[in-house]
């Protein structure tokens, strides 16, 4: 429309000017704010923008090739991706306490970003560190009664930095629905742009137990199949998340096949809402219950039992931990 292409006139103008001939560089979390941000700042500097993208190993499937692949293919944006699996899962061995993990994924991302903007920095005139905060964290920030205070929220905004960067943030008047539209103008998929959030700490903390590599694959895959089916059916927009939560500690006793088996439940927590500070669990159709149930207990080893979480929030938060 007239308003977003006005919109992304000015701030490609803006950041252009702020920027000069400078350069920059962005975390992209592959999530929407960010890479909206990178889209906006690419516009106005071209290649003297490098993204960062860190690839801590708690990322759900085909999200690092959404970010490598569609990403990059939309916008033209130079990218580092750097493979900190093995870190962050040494890091979080025998951790099980929520505040723990979301502590020590937090610290680690941020030594991991800071390792990538001293590289950077070592190669070229990179002073600006562009971030995706929108009016609402702006806002927010300001102080006042968020879920951030009952969990530590970790983002690729807001890290602490003691390299000298001067902030390039240009979404900052923006709304999530302006962002959005902002994205669509400026070409990206709608993949990317209509993604529901996921959080930080990924499915690290949608693990109920310690985070191993064999448990992330297990999550990985049942999560997989229910954002499918729950696609297909055609409810990614009426829902606003589904986590699919992996009761690692659990076992219940089962029967598949000719067997007995002894394996992990599964948790489906969908949730309806407008800002994620309140919630109301979505009475999705039991077809599509059906369908997502039977493919995992089928197609995902280790799970034999798939619940659903009927909470609202509150009292329950949106994710487990
Ligand atoms: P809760 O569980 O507090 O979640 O009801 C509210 C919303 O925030 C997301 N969430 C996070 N997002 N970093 C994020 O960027 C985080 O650490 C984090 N923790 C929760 C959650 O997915 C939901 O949308």
């Amino acid at each position: 429309s007239w308003t977003t292409s006005s919109i992304v006139d000015d701030q490609v103008a803006a950041v252009a000017a702020q920027i000069g001939d400078g350069r920059a560089i962005c975390g992209l979390s592959g999530g929407v704010d960010s890479a909206v941000a990178a889209a906006l700042v690419q516009r106005a500097i071209g290649d003297r923008l490098t993204c960062v993208f860190v690839d801590h190993g708690l990322l759900r499937a085909g999200e690092r090739t959404q970010v490598e692949r569609d990403f990059v293919a939309a916008t033209g944006v130079n990218l580092v991706t750097v493979d900190a699996r093995e870190r962050f899962l040494n890091a979080l061995a025998g951790v099980t306490d929520p505040e723990q993990k979301r502590k020590i994924i937090g610290r680690e991302f941020i030594r991991v970003f800071e390792q990538a903007e001293r590289d950077l920095k070592a190669q070229g005139d990179y002073r600006f560190l562009v971030q995706g905060t929108l009016y609402p964290d702006v806002v927010e920030s300001g102080g006042g009664e968020g879920t951030a205070n009952i969990k530590s929220h970790h983002n690729v905004g807001g890290l602490p930095d003691d390299l000298q960067f001067e902030l390039v943030e240009p979404l900052r008047l923006l709304f999530k629905d302006e962002v959005r539209r902002v994205g669509l103008e400026l070409g990206l998929p709608e993949t990317i742009v209509q993604r529901q959030p996921f959080p930080g700490p990924g499915l690290g903390i949608r693990i109920i137990g310690e985070v191993t590599a064999d448990r992330l694959e297990t999550l990985r895959e049942a999560d997989a199949i229910a954002r499918e089916e729950l696609t297909a059916a055609g409810l990614d927009q009426e829902i606003w998340q589904c986590p699919v939560v992996l009761l690692a500690d659990v076992r219940s006793v089962g029967v598949q096949g000719d067997g007995r088996t002894y394996g992990h439940p599964i948790v489906l927590r969908p949730v309806s809402s407008e800002d994620a500070m309140t919630a109301d669990w979505t009475r999705l159709p039991y077809e599509v219950l059906e369908r997502i149930s039977t493919r995992i207990t089928n197609e995902v080893s280790e799970v034999n039992r798939v619940v659903l979480d009927v909470t609202s929030k509150p009292p329950g938060t949106i994710e487990w931990e």
